[in-house]
């Protein structure tokens, strides 16, 4: 059902932010409410999500039933697994998802996506031992896997934010809703080419998915590093360089592995997911993943 903004959104305007504020009797929001009550019901009476899930359903759970429109950042010291976990929400997303990489290259991405799906380890995809026939037919399987899911290769060029917008809306189509993943932040919002410092550039940046959030109406789950003293615990102010990280988003997401633990013999690594901020449902919640690195997968411990 479409929104307010989403009306908004299909007229195409990029020129929210010159708009003013609309002045709202709670009356005359009655209209927005039944659509957003039938859907809400819909949804609920025929177990469908809302909008783009992660597909864990704890986590699901605990946000609400699915990501809701605007910016979920997601946290974890390097090699934990940000990239990984984003990636699998993308490509199971029931919905188009885009996902902008300015770390890895699409290449690199597909071999993840295709070393879960069809759970050979990644590190056979590159070693160049399986026979080429062969790692073609397990790609082939990944990609008809992910058949919504859109890689953006930002690791030799810069996406302006106006260009993610319309992108995103041009995948998104008829669908009713649409998944972005920045991957990350930092690397994204550094090569502006303006040559702008580290903490105006990360602030501009974050400004501006919250913007193709409201504009598009979308979730945007963004990846952050996280800053040299909270490396190791985390916390809600984890990110580096932006104090704005914690503010402005609807959930805070961090990883971390946990100490001490070392994979089984699966290759599955126990990391927790820790809900720092949750605009829609209760923060704090701590929730058990395994990972296995080598099939770039991430499940929930207790299912
Ligand atoms: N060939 C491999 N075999 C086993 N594990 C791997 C392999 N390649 C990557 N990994 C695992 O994936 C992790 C990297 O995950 P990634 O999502 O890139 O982390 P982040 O984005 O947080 O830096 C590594 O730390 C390692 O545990
Ligand atoms: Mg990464």
């Amino acid at each position: 059902m479409p929104s307010t903004h989403s009306r908004e959104a299909t007229n195409g305007t990029a020129s929210q932010a010159d708009e003013r504020p609309s002045l709202l009797r709670l009356a005359s929001l009655l209209e927005e409410w039944q659509f957003d009550a039938e859907a809400a019901h819909l949804a609920f009476t025929t177990g469908t999500p809302r909008g783009p899930i992660t597909s864990l359903p704890s986590l699901d759970r605990e946000l609400g039933g699915a990501l809701a429109p605007g910016v979920h950042v997601l946290h974890a010291g390097p090699g934990v697994g940000k990239t990984a976990f984003a990636l699998q929400v993308a490509a199971l997303s029931p919905f188009p998802a885009l996902y902008l990489s300015a770390e890895m290259s699409a290449l690199e991405l597909f071999r993840r996506v295709t070393a879960r799906v069809t759970s050979t380890f990644l590190g056979r995809l590159r070693s160049g031992e399986l026979e080429p026939t062969a790692s073609l037919a397990l790609a082939r399987k990944a990609a008809a896997a992910a058949p919504q899911l859109t890689i953006a290769d930002a690791t030799q060029s810069w996406a302006p934010p106006e260009w993610i917008m319309a992108t995103a809306q041009l995948l998104q189509g008829d669908a009713s809703h649409l998944l972005l993943v920045v991957d990350s932040i930092h690397s994204w919002a550094e090569f502006e080419p303006e040559g702008i410092a580290e903490y105006d550039a990360l602030n501009a940046g974050l400004a501006a998915l919250r913007r193709i959030a409201r504009t598009i109406v979308c979730p945007i789950v963004a990846i952050a590093e996280r800053n040299r003293p909270s490396m190791k615990d985390g916390g809600i102010s984890a990110a580096a360089g932006s104090r704005k990280f914690e503010y402005g988003g609807e959930s805070v997401l961090s990883l971390s592995r946990d100490k001490d633990a070392a994979g089984d013999a699966a290759g599955d690594a126990p990391v927790t997911l820790m809900i720092e901020k949750n605009r829609n449902g209760a923060p704090g919640k701590k929730i058990k993943l395994l990972f296995n690195g080598a099939l770039q997968r991430f499940r929930e411990a207790d299912r």
